[in-house]
């Protein structure tokens, strides 16, 4: 047992859109840390979770006519589904709408006013709604948008409270200095450096232009400003401040990864709220680069969001999560293929780690009926692939404690690829022919206690696919159990036999694959774009002028709404025309309320010769639009919304 002590968190994630590409790449990295730090045989604590507060998360609940509390209670499954379906081994989950994080929140808050950290004052400015913040004049893009999103500004002023940010301006400015390793990459330091050194302002940590937040302790107008409740969960997650709490283990032997997006939060604002409370800022954050999809900005509209749960279904978690880490230094912006992972499905995991598992068993099976020899006698080449082992082991310790998942997974690759020739040297079906049993049993030994270092290796990224090889070598357990002991060449005893079982990755079959891509890439275009399925080749014959004019419609108020008995579909509308009444039939009773029609004025056509429906005539037509997708009816009733637009008005 190692006496290091390591904490690991991913950005607590907002709960207003559903998780993608995005969220499961910093959750995976974070739970391969978790893993390698813990199978290392230090104390992890692997924490993530959802951000549940603020605007963003009240205008989506109000865009679905539900309240902020539903919405937080149902898109949280969403990811907490995600994490089991990805195999993520957090410990915890906090949500900010716990009682346990909000209690904590309230208690900063509270001791920052006290010690002067936090004042009240006035705020005005040009605040980006999706993003959660005032964008600074000088940053202000073209047509009042947002730098970063793109999206129009909206001004506001405010009473609000500050945090006094620029009193720790030079306390930040020292600490980065002497902690060169605490923000990674590099290049991210080097913008957070000279971000503080250009000035820090203070900061607004309240708003009450909303009321989906935790209530600022005596004075209930305003509410926390969701980004100062946010950070907190690092620490309310462990029982901070309590004497004891779990926070005492952990802090500050913290490692944040985030994206490259939310830096100056956990950079800037983060640790200087830590060192006003007295508390040491995080020994570690690390911020990777951003996803884009073959090219592409990933968006809802365009339909080209990655489903995370739509790649491991079709490829396999483990594929998936070898893909994402293999793929993209972490820290440099990455695009997502799904080409290139069917690809390096074939070639990485299918031929590589595959064959070398599937033609060492087939041969310990074939010339030893699956019996490991005992011992065996080590020749130069033989102590190669030892050495090999031993120094990748160290190699990969040395890169995951740079964050450098690719380099350690390509490092592992090269033992692999090591190993695979290794058995074109040694020709083992020769030894085997040839009845050269001492020599086939040091190849066969050495070719078994390869895949066991490279399972024990690659369980952090792969958990399943190396409890898989680790029991078709015939082992019991798993292969993190054991600790650091186990990365050593020759660390355990071997069983008496192996068990071998299927292939790990079957290949795919590149040309076929491309097919059934273009199909769902199709179908997801459709969804996105409902319109893409209307057939807007379908039209009338032209008319002429008077043709038109023969139609009369006007505008009618809708008094009064009844159901037609026995028919499911239709109302009867009364409408006053202003001249007459009358009352037509119409089948959209199952798009409107009668309460949501009566008071509405409406658009008929008025000079249709009258039919009758179940037994009511129907005098008249109403105009409405129709949705195109006719798998998802909708339909919407024209309306008038001026007031000064008499009933009985003609429409032309
Ligand atoms: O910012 N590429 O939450 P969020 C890579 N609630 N990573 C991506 C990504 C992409 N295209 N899109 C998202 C918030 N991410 C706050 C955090 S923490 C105290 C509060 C990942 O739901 C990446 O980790 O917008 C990014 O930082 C995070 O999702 C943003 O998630
Ligand atoms: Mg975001």
């Amino acid at each position: 047992m190692s006496d290091k002590n390591f904490y690991i968190t991913t950005p607590i994630y907002y709960v207003n859109d559903v998780p993608h590409i995005g969220h499961a790449y910093t959750t995976i990295a974070a739970d391969v840390l978790a893993r390698w730090h813990k199978s290392a045989g230090e104390k992890t604590w692997f924490l993530t979770g959802t951000d549940e507060h603020g605007q963003k998360i009240q205008t989506a609940a109000d865009a679905r006519g539900i309240t902020p509390q539903q919405l937080c209670d149902e898109v949280v499954q969403n990811f907490q589904r995600l994490w089991k379906t990805l195999n993520i081994s957090n410990d915890d989950f906090i949500r900010t709408t716990e009682p346990r994080h909000e209690k904590v929140v309230q208690e900063v808050f509270r001791r920052l006013i006290e010690q002067g950290d936090i004042y009240k004052g006035e705020y005005e400015g040009w605040y980006c709604v999706p993003c959660e913040t005032y964008v600074p004049e000088a940053q202000i893009g073209e047509g009042n948008t947002c730098p970063d999103c793109k999206r129009p500004l909206t001004k506001m002023t405010e009473e609000t409270y500050f945090f006094k940010l620029s009193k720790y301006a030079e306390p930040l400015l020292k600490y980065y200095e002497e902690n060169p390793d605490a923000i990674m990459p590099k290049s991210r330091y080097n913008e957070i450096v000279s971000f503080i050194k250009s000035g820090l302002r203070d900061q607004s940590v309240s708003r009450t232009t909303l009321s989906w937040g935790i209530p600022l302790p005596g004075d209930d107008k305003h509410v926390i400003y969701v980004w100062f409740d946010a950070l907190i969960n690092y620490l309310s997650a462990l029982d901070f401040p309590e004497k004891g709490g779990k926070w005492e283990t952990f802090w500050p032997v913290v490692h944040h990864l985030v994206g490259k997006d939310i830096i100056r939060f956990h950079c800037v604002i983060w640790p200087a709220m830590l060192m006003a409370l007295g508390v040491n800022p995080p020994v570690k954050v690390f911020a990777h680069g951003w996803w884009t999809v073959e090219g592409a900005k990933m968006s809802k509209s365009v339909g080209n969001v990655v489903d995370p749960f739509e790649m491991a279904g079709l490829y396999g978690v483990d594929a998936f999560r070898y893909f994402v880490l293999r793929e993209v230094p972490f820290g440099n912006d990455g695009d997502f293929s799904e080409l290139a992972m069917a690809q390096r499905i074939n070639s990485d995991l299918a031929n590589d780690i595959g064959n070398l598992l599937s033609r060492s068993l087939q041969m310990i099976d074939k010339y030893r009926e699956g019996n490991l020899p005992a011992s065996y006698k080590a020749t130069e080449l033989d102590k190669e692939i030892e050495d090999l082992a031993n120094a990748t082991a160290a190699e990969m310790t040395a890169l995951m404690d740079r964050f450098a998942f690719d380099e350690a997974l390509k490092s592992l690759w090269n033992f692999i690829g090591r190993a695979n020739k290794y058995i074109d040297e040694t020709q083992p079906w020769k030894l085997g022919k040839d009845g050269e049993v001492e020599r086939l049993d040091a190849v066969l030994r050495t070719l078994w206690e390869s895949l066991r270092l490279a399972a024990v290796q690659v369980a952090p990224f792969m958990p399943e696919t190396a409890a898989n090889i680790w029991a078709q070598l015939g082992l019991a357990g798993n292969p993190l159990d054991g600790g650091r002991a186990n990365w050593k060449w020759g660390a355990l005893e071997a069983p008496v036999k192996i068990a071998k079982g299927s292939i790990l990755f079957p290949r795919i079959d590149i040309e076929k694959w491309k097919a059934e891509k273009e199909k769902r890439d199709q179908e997801k275009r459709a969804a996105a774009n409902p319109t893409a399925f209307f057939n807007f080749d379908d039209h009338e014959p032209e008319i002429e002028y008077d043709d038109f004019g023969k139609l009369e419609f006007r505008v009618a108020l809708v008094e009064k709404v009844e159901v037609v008995p026995k028919a499911d579909k239709l109302y009867v509308l009364h409408l006053d025309l202003g001249y007459e009444k009358r009352a037509i039939v119409s089948s959209i009773r199952e798009f409107y309320k009668p309460e949501e029609l009566e008071g509405k004025k409406i658009v008929v056509l008025v000079n249709l010769k009258p039919a009758k429906f179940r037994g009511v005539v129907s005098n008249g037509m109403l105009l409405a639009a129709e949705s195109p997708d006719t798998t998802k009816e909708v339909l919407t009733l024209l309306t008038v919304m001026d007031d000064s637009i008499p009933v009985g008005s003609r429409v032309h």
